[in-house]
């Protein structure tokens, strides 16, 4: 069925099952910041050990780190960020909102009239608009009981500078030979002027990135190569190819450090976003640490006997928007024939929080509980499993359905005499019977 997927939709079903709920809720919550639910934990888990698996595990040339989020505040010096990582900021005097600049003029508020040559606040009308201020969007906080410019330090806004910071510890000790990489996953934090759109502009998140540590001469077959094994990852969240858009960024709109930089982009129901982006840094961040820190942060070429500052190609992923991608991709409204609508997320299986929902037929009946509870824990060791017994079979299958669950396997009056369980699948709604000893071979061969 083609249905409009909204996003008070989506934000309404991650409430109802309990995969992403408001922060701080019962306190009137707070802006730019949400919880993940016990579902939601799981489908988050799924992707970051997927990220892993992908982009550390199965390759040679990559490392891992977990850098501390307070760093030495010179990071941020020769970063760039404290002097650079800004957004231009707008209040309206008359009724306090704020608004980012550029969002203002892409008209992200809604329609800016212009009366006598002013703009209007898209909220109130009023031609009371501050002039664009630069806001720094990292986060402070101090160290220790003295709070003062010696005790400043700041929440990191990327995990990009531990792997620069740690670059000799990694070279030191694990002798890697370029290219390789150093990958972290990690929460950053950044003081967003305007949080909005659920969990895609938020105030902390948890990025996933890496920094591939490259002999310039060979960048762009390199950068080829990242593109291709990004769009890898990109059909393992489920997302159609039709729906991501590779935005190049021109000259004068790179960040500061980058040489080319493509933001890959997906059809987010409030419009095409940037979803991942990698861009080529070049030598620019460990020359800047080398000369801040005076420490060496070369690379000794045994083969040809140079010394030289290795160039960066960075893949970057934020994980809530990967899951937000995933989710917004596997919602689907199917008319059924009774002429109901149920509500399924199509998620790839590897993504979804439990892979089966164990389901006694009904709950007074001691040896059919019984029996799904011994089912529940032939599986609980192999997957993510759920014992369900609340409501009717029918309402059980509805809430598997919209967390994505792909079987569910009920126990029944004959699995007492032949021990086999009715296993439905999801995607199809299809019965079948399966043996208890065959289940768990059916469900594995059918999560690949
Ligand atoms: N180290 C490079 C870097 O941090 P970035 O484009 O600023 O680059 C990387 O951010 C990724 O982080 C983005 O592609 C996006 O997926 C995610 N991201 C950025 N700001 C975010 C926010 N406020 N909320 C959620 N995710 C965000």
């Amino acid at each position: 069925m083609n249905i409009e997927l909204t996003m008070d939709k989506l934000v309404s079903l991650c409430k109802r099952r309990g995969i992403i709920f408001p922060g701080s809720e019962i306190y009137g919550g707070l802006a730019g910041t949400w919880d993940y639910g016990p579902v939601g934990v799981e489908m988050k888990n799924n992707i970051k050990a997927a990220w892993w698996k992908m982009f550390v595990h199965d390759r040679h040339d990559m490392y891992g780190i977990d850098s501390a989020i307070l760093m030495n505040p010179r990071v941020w010096e020769a970063s760039g960020h404290v002097s650079g990582f800004t957004d231009p900021m707008v209040d309206c005097k008359n009724c306090k909102n704020r608004f980012r600049a550029d969002h203002l003029d892409e008209g992200k508020y809604g329609e800016v009239k212009i009366i006598d040559g002013k703009k209007a606040c898209p909220v109130c009308g009023s031609t009371e608009l501050t002039e664009p201020r630069l806001f720094n969007m990292m986060f402070r906080t101090y160290i220790g009981p003295v709070q003062d410019t010696e005790s400043l330090v700041y929440l990191r806004p990327e995990n990009a500078q531990g792997m620069f910071v740690d670059f000799k510890n990694v070279l030191d000790t694990m002798h890697p030979k370029l290219p390789f990489g150093i990958a972290q996953i990690g929460r950053v934090f950044r003081n967003e002027v305007t949080p909005g759109d659920f969990v895609f502009r938020v105030r902390e998140f948890d990025l996933m990135e890496f920094e591939y540590f490259i002999d310039p001469k060979n960048w762009e077959e390199l950068f080829e190569m990242w593109m291709k094994e990004i769009y890898k990852w990109l059909a393992f969240l489920g997302l159609d190819k039709e729906k991501i858009y590779n935005h190049e960024i021109p000259d004068g709109e790179r960040a500061h450090y980058s040489k080319r930089t493509i933001d890959i982009e997906y059809q987010f129901p409030f419009g095409m976003k940037e979803l991942c982006a990698i861009a080529y840094r070049t030598d620019y961040d460990l020359k800047r640490h080398i000369e801040k820190s005076g420490k060496d942060l070369t690379y000794f070429d045994e083969k040809t006997g140079q010394r030289f500052i290795p160039h960066v190609l960075e893949p970057t992923f934020g994980l809530d928007r990967a899951l937000l991608a995933s989710l917004v991709a596997a919602y689907k409204e199917e008319k059924l024939e009774n002429g109901e609508t149920r509500i399924v997320l199509k998620l790839p299986p590897k993504i979804s929080a439990y892979k089966a929902a164990v389901f006694p037929l009904v709950s007074n009946k001691e040896s059919i509980v019984n029996k799904a509870d011994e089912v529940y824990k032939i599986l609980k060791p192999h997957f993510n499993t759920i014992f369900d017994d609340n409501g009717n079979i029918g309402k059980r299958y509805r809430r598997q359905d919209e967390i994505g669950t792909p079987f569910c396997i009920t126990i029944d009056y004959d699995t007492l005499e032949k021990d086999d369980v009715t296993v439905r699948d999801r995607d199809t709604m299809k019965q079948e019977r399966i043996k208890i000893e065959a289940l768990i071979d059916y469900i594995k061969t059918r999560l690949e």
